[in-house]
């Protein structure tokens, strides 16, 4: 189905074609229609910030596209190929990491065997403890971290925002070219985000093409290039973050459309079942606009 936020789509990369491009996804759970013929594409260099309210479909999206489960319909296509993501395996093949928001680090292990958790590095069947180290020295050098001590320190006794970087750094290790993260700072006081928040723009200043789903709109507003709203599983808008406010993502995310931009009248009343909003209270309850 064409949405008048189609015509945004080619500019919310500022001209640049997509890394990362979906066409026309479905993706249901039972009966349940969750991702309706969405378009998202994420460009090389730049951070794409993916919001939308609780239920939206923002998960379901990333999901879809690390493999985890595969689209019921739509095209996928990366680096201008069209591509068959149904493993996270394939997404990984491709260049594609999710850091997820619980993290899965492990607390009793040390910097260095969290960022290698799983594809340890061994040589004549040891770990390879030099190389693992050298490489997890550079690439958090690469990242300009320099908020931790050591390396050989227990993931236990790092703050909330050092655990993050940990996280990011392991994503970025393996040649990465999509790095997709699922609220980073949701549980962040306001120093570390502000860290966490440098971070992701130097991962994008690197060329990676990074996508950041969060409910707050002052992270977002000071990171991303482009912005993708969904709303109750379609694709309201896709644009550029310096041609719209705060008030018209608002908009966007609790109503599915904001004067010319986001979806016809018709789309943005259109629900599926477990999908109504809720009429006797506002949606958008989640979003930080402050
Ligand atoms: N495995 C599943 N089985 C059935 N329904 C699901 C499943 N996963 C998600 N859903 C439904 O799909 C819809 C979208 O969920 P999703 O987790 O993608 O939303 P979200 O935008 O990530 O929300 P939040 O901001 O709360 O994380 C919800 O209605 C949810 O109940
Ligand atoms: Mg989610």
């Amino acid at each position: 189905m064409t949405s008048p936020s189609t015509v945004t789509d080619t500019a919310a990369g500022g001209g640049m074609p997509p890394l990362l491009s979906l066409r026309g996804v479905n993706k249901s759970f039972g009966a349940v229609h969750v991702l309706q013929e969405v378009d998202f594409d994420a460009f090389p260099g730049q951070v794409t910030a993916l919001v939308g309210d609780n239920g939206a479909g923002k998960s379901t999206l990333i999901k879809g596209i690390a493999g985890i489960y595969g689209f019921d319909s739509g095209s996928y296509s990366f680096d201008g190929h069209d591509v068959t993501v149904t493993s996270p395996k394939q997404a990984n093949a491709l260049g594609i990491e999710v850091v997820y928001q619980d993290l899965a680090l492990c607390d009793n292990l040390d910097i260095v065997h969290n960022l290698f958790l799983g594809r340890e590095i061994t040589k004549h069947g040891r770990l390879d403890e030099a190389t693992m180290e050298r490489r997890a020295k550079e690439t958090l050098a690469g990242l300009s971290v320099r908020t931790v001590k050591s390396i050989r320190q227990q993931v236990a006794s790092l703050s909330g925002g050092q655990r993050q970087t940990v996280a990011i750094a392991r994503s970025v290790l393996w040649n990465s070219k999509v790095v997709i993260l699922d609220e980073p700072t949701a549980a962040l006081g306001v120093a570390q985000t502000e860290q966490v928040l440098k971070l992701v723009r130097r991962l994008a200043d690197n060329g990676l093409a990074v996508v950041l789903i969060s409910h707050n709109l002052n992270d977002v507003f000071e990171v991303a290039d482009s912005i993708s709203v969904l709303y109750l599983g379609r694709m309201a808008a896709q644009v550029r973050a310096g041609e719209v406010n705060r008030n018209q993502v608002v908009e966007l995310i609790t109503g599915g459309r904001s004067g010319d931009l986001g979806l016809g009248p018709a789309d943005a009343l259109a629900t599926s079942p477990g999908q109504r909003p809720d009429p006797t209270g506002p949606l958008g309850a989640n979003v930080e606009a402050s």
